[in-house]
């Protein structure tokens, strides 16, 4: 099982129909690969967890690499892991805060993810930035 997070910039901000669409089309392939995770959007970030078989998982950061829709993807973990943090979502979606682009990655995060209630799900996020920043 492989874990991997990674954050990324909007060519520009999806429309909400766009958004809804991508997260429609991302559910059924994951579903279909066995991939869960979550994506969370900040005004031009992206910040997504992906989880599940390594081969499942790394085909589909390939694809989404490739997709034009974002640029200048940053990978903060990509590791073996023994359970999946988001068992239960194909692909879960959080709305988040707008970051200052001239901030450090780990400020970005916390931006990012500062709407966020749930505050074990904050910590989750920027517990990665913090290991990223400092590694
Ligand atoms: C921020 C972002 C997150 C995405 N997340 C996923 C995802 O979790 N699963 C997925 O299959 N596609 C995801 N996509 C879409 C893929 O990049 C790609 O458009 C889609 O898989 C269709 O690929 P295809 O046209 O090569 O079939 C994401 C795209 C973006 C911009």
């Amino acid at each position: 099982m492989k874990r991997l997070l990674y954050i990324s910039t909007a060519r520009s901000p999806l429309r909400p129909s766009e958004l809804d669409a991508l997260l429609t089309r991302s559910r059924k392939a994951n579903a279909a690969a066995d991939v869960t995770g979550l994506l969370v959007v900040g005004g031009r970030r992206f910040l997504q967890v992906l989880e599940g078989p390594e081969q499942a998982v790394t085909a589909t950061y390939e694809r989404i690499t490739r997709d034009p829709r974002h640029f200048a993807l940053v990978k903060l973990h990509d590791k073996e892991v023994a359970t999946r943090s988001f068992p239960s979502w194909a692909m879960g979606f959080e709305q988040g805060g707008v970051a200052v682009a001239s901030a450090s990655l780990e400020e970005q995060v916390n931006a990012i993810v500062a709407p966020i209630a749930d505050p074990t799900l904050r910590a989750y996020f920027t517990g990665f930035a913090k290991t990223h920043t400092s590694a």
